[in-house]
């Protein structure tokens, strides 16, 4: 008995030390951390309980029959993060580059189904390069059998990848079906052809950083979520992240307590609107000041930064805010912003989480590179989104709502639960500007008329009262009730019940 509990020691020792102290130091030595180190870091203390340490893959081939390393490349398991239970697979680099065999994907994936089955978030923190060679196609069968495993789980519990080392090749389809990528500035990179393939076939010179790191990935493709510092700054984040979702598709999103009263009057707001209708203000302040302490979690603040999105909460309870920027683009709608915010709604939808929305949007951004580049359908995610959605739906318009760009935003028309507007919102079918200049076209030479008629314009229909006349609002409210008046619409459709008419699936415009 002695002796084989001294084999278990020896063995799990084996495995702690992965691919060895040189290839640690090595690791250490980029400013990362070691899979392990970092479960550490991500779970509550003592609380992670290790599958398949004893794995080991099946190789013949290239000499690796020789290397036999404990785990394979990946620490897979599950155990809680401020006390809510969580899996997650963790790539080793330190073994054979942390590279996917066919074992190791059988860890992954093995983890995967005990989530969807007892209804808990996936997390993966990613650092491998990609298949293991020596294993050719075991391995691409590897990818693949992730691949299904995290479409069968999409919709059913969170998904989320946190990318902390290389990511590339046909690797970065499965971070790209879960619901959030985050990256780590520097260490980490995706794309799915690396620098030199790309100067072999387009000539052009990139380094891998400019190519797919945490920067480009989180301000220009949109492909990630948030760029954070640091192993550790990423792994705190995780942790608070973690703590806005519900943990599957059937519960709703956990309750926090809080000191904040729901009823909270802020006079501040009263002032946030300018004067001058053409002059921006910060979205982000109203967000702020409405939610619980001030705790705002914004997801892609430096991609499509027109629309901002991210959770609060409000009586303690999780809110998915989207909402219109003025400061950038004047809040227009283009073709990032109505993507991100569609994947956004549908993953709030999917997973019981209220969406409420603040509006200030004068349209769709004009030009031939919205149009070429296909806004028609691409804007039509974000109204398909809205549309299906079926989780409580509350929307406050603080100024502009014109043309299509109303109807969109979670409007009364698109089953929006409880619409309120500030008195100072605007909603018509254009600016006054605009449509003076339409429906009073014969008069354009003549300045003062145009002025006048667009004084009219704006005194008739630049005002909340005529949607309001119609039930397209609910109510016209003090911005500085705001707090109080969300929260009341959300106490009172906590018990919303609706369903769409049944079907295999929707077509949304993809
Ligand atoms: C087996 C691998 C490996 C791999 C790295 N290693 N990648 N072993 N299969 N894919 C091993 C290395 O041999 C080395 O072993 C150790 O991991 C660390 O690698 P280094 O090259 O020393 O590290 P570094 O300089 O930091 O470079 C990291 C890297 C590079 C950029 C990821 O290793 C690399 O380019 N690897 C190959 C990437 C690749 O082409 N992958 C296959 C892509 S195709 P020792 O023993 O020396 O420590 C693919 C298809 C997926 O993934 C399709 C899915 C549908």
């Amino acid at each position: 008995m002695h002796e084989v509990i001294e084999q278990l020691a020896e063995k799990r020792k084996q495995a702690h030390l992965g691919g060895g102290q040189k290839r640690i130091d090595a690791q250490h030595q980029k400013g990362k951390l070691t899979a392990r180190e970092r479960i550490e870091l991500l779970l509550d203390r003592d609380t992670f309980e290790e599958w398949d340490i004893f794995v080991e893959h099946r190789c013949t081939d290239f000499g690796v029959d020789k290397e036999h390393i404990p785990g394979d490349g990946v620490v897979t398991g599950y155990g809680t993060i401020n006390g809510r239970l969580v899996f997650l697979y963790s790539q080793d680099f330190t073994v054979f580059g942390g590279s996917l065999s066919e074992t190791h994907a059988e860890k992954i994936c093995k983890v995967m189904a005990q989530a969807i089955k007892v209804g808990a978030p996936v997390i993966g923190l990613n650092d491998s390069g990609g298949a293991r060679i020596q294993e050719g196609v075991a391995s691409l069968g590897g990818y693949a059998d992730v691949f299904q495993q995290n479409v069968m789980a999409s919709g059913v519990i969170p998904q989320i990848s946190m990318i902390m080392g290389p990511c590339a090749g046909g690797a970065v389809y499965s971070p790209a079906i879960t619901d959030f990528i985050f990256m780590v500035k520097d260490s980490s990179y995706m794309f799915v052809t690396g620098p030199d393939v790309v100067k072999t076939v387009t000539h052009e010179t990139i380094t891998a950083e400019e190519l797919g790191g945490a920067i480009t990935h989180s301000s220009k493709s949109g492909v990630s979520d948030l760029a954070f510092e640091s192993d550790i700054d990423a792994l705190l984040n995780l942790r608070h992240f973690i703590s806005f979702l519900p943990a599957n598709n059937r519960e709703k999103p956990p309750i926090w307590p809080t000191d904040d009263p729901a009823d909270r009057i802020e006079n501040s707001l009263d002032s946030l609107i300018p004067n001058d209708p053409n002059k921006p203000y910060d979205m982000k302040e109203l967000i702020i000041k409405v939610a619980d302490e001030r705790n705002f979690f914004e997801i892609q603040p430096n991609y499509a930064a027109n629309l901002i999105i991210g959770f609060i909460r409000i009586d303690g309870s999780t809110v998915g805010v989207v909402g219109n920027q003025p400061l950038v683009l004047a809040g227009c709608l283009d073709i990032d912003a109505s993507k991100k915010g569609a994947r956004f709604i549908r993953f709030c939808d999917a997973f019981n989480i209220p969406v409420l929305t603040f509006v200030d949007v004068p349209g769709f951004m004009p030009g031939t590179s919205q149009e070429y580049g296909g806004i028609i359908k691409h804007g039509a995610k974000l109204l398909y989104a809205y549309a299906e959605c079926t989780v409580p739906k509350v929307t406050v318009i603080t100024r502009k709502a014109y043309g299509g760009a109303y109807d969109v935003m979670s409007s009364k028309h698109l089953r929006g639960d409880v619409n309120l507007a500030w008195p100072t919102a605007e909603i018509a079918v254009m600016g006054p500007k605009g449509a003076v200049e339409i429906i009073f076209r014969k008069d354009i030479g003549n300045s003062e008329k145009i002025k006048a008629r667009e004084v009219e314009y704006r005194e008739k229909f630049a005002n909340p009262f005529i949607a309001g006349k119609r039930g397209y609002i609910d109510d016209v409210i003090l911005p500085r009730d705001t707090r109080k008046r969300i929260a009341r619409s959300l106490a009172m459709l906590s018990n919303k019940d609706i369903e769409n008419p049944w079907r295999k699936h929707g077509n949304i415009p993809l």
